[in-house]
């Protein structure tokens, strides 16, 4: 055996027994390093004849291929061993941690918001949100609610900034409904339109069922064909999947908003009973909506063409919903901040349903 095959053997041992990648390189700088045994080989090529260079310069450039290669593939071998020990070994925690002991939880609000956003969500709406100090003309005037009309007065609205501006357009005030984010969206974006808008509205009102600050889901569809009858099924619908039952007393009222014609009110029949409130029977009758058929006027107010196009809105109170579905009799103690009524009417998180398609006016 002459001396490169004792050469060629001994590497290729070698590199067999190798399990690393630091050994592969130790192999390659001996092997074909500078110093190495195969380059010297290839210097000693120089005192050689020509026709032994040619000969045995051949079997010595094939050999160094050889080897190279064979290096080569055992370094990736190598390589993808490692890697999948390495994906073995280490794995990655993604999740956030919980802290399971923490007295945190969900408000009654919060939780209701989500699981209404849900259930409309699931019907095709998106969600629309608007600011919470509007000014007048998006509040009432566009809304069919000149300075002068008597249902100014029903809104018990707190006016700010300008004193005795009450009635300038210009002037400020914490918005008394949603309502107004149906103008705000008809004003940007074109028709067919169908969205739901949960958000604070404030009114100066306080008893077992009014807060000056309470919470509001407007809804708003605007297409060419839908009526009435389509406003009537989509609330009785979000009735019966909102409080988890099929048989539900409600009644639909006719009422008056200067923003919907015709329009009415939807009640949800309880038994109040001193302090309780609980769903269900005819007793009692709690208003939980306004709704109708979007006037004309407010269409052509915010540029939507009255002939074409028509829809229906309705404004729930997510407060009232929130007290029927979950037991609570007053509604002054959901923003008291008693933490032993949180701790009580409060949502873990485990509870919080997932999110719901959201965007913003
Ligand atoms: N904005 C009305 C209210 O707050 C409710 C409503 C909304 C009525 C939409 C009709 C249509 O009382």
């Amino acid at each position: 055996m002459n001396e490169l095959n004792k050469i060629e053997e001994f590497i290729i041992e070698q590199l067999e027994k190798a399990d690393s990648e630091y050994l592969i390189e130790k192999i390659r700088v001996y092997a074909l390093g500078k110093k190495g045994k195969i380059t010297q080989i290839m210097r000693s090529l120089s005192g050689m004849s020509i026709d032994e260079r040619k000969s045995f310069g051949k079997e010595i450039n094939n050999l160094k291929s050889k080897i190279s290669e064979l290096i080569n593939a055992k370094r990736l071998l190598i390589q993808s061993v490692d890697l999948e020990k390495k994906l073995k070994s280490e794995s990655l925690d993604l999740t956030l941690p919980i802290n399971l002991e923490s007295n945190g939880n969900i408000h009654p609000v919060s939780q209701v918001f989500q699981e209404v956003s849900l259930i409309f969500s699931d019907m095709g709406f998106d969600i629309a949100e608007g600011p919470d100090i509007e000014d007048d003309w998006h509040n009432f005037t566009a809304l069919n609610i000149p300075p002068e009309h008597p249902a100014r007065q029903m809104h018990d609205t707190f006016y700010i900034k300008k004193e005795n501006d009450f009635d300038s357009e210009t002037a400020e005030v914490l918005r008394t409904h949603t309502s107004p984010v149906q103008v705000r969206t008809m004003l940007q974006t074109k028709p067919p339109i169908n969205i739901i808008v949960p958000g604070r509205t404030y009114r100066s009102d306080s008893d077992q069922t009014h807060t000056p600050m309470f919470h509001q889901v407007e809804g708003l569809v605007i297409d060419e064909k839908s009526h009435m009858g389509h406003l009537k099924g989509c609330l009785v619908e979000f009735v019966k999947k909102f409080f988890n039952i099929e048989k539900i007393n409600y009644r639909f009222r006719p009422s008056y908003f200067p923003f919907t014609e015709p329009s009415a009110e939807m009640d949800i029949g309880c038994v109040r009973e001193g302090n309780k409130i609980e769903l269900g029977g005819d007793k009692n009758w709690l208003e939980i909506l306004g709704c109708g058929m979007v006037n004309p006027v407010v269409l052509e107010n915010c540029g939507v063409d009255s002939r074409k196009y028509q829809g229906f809105a309705f404004g729930m109170g997510i407060d009232r919903i929130a007290m029927l579905k979950y037991g609570m009799s007053d509604l002054r103690s959901f923003f008291d901040s008693d933490l032993r009524w949180l701790k009580h009417f409060g949502f873990s998180q485990f509870d919080f349903p997932p999110d719901s398609r959201r965007r913003s006016f």
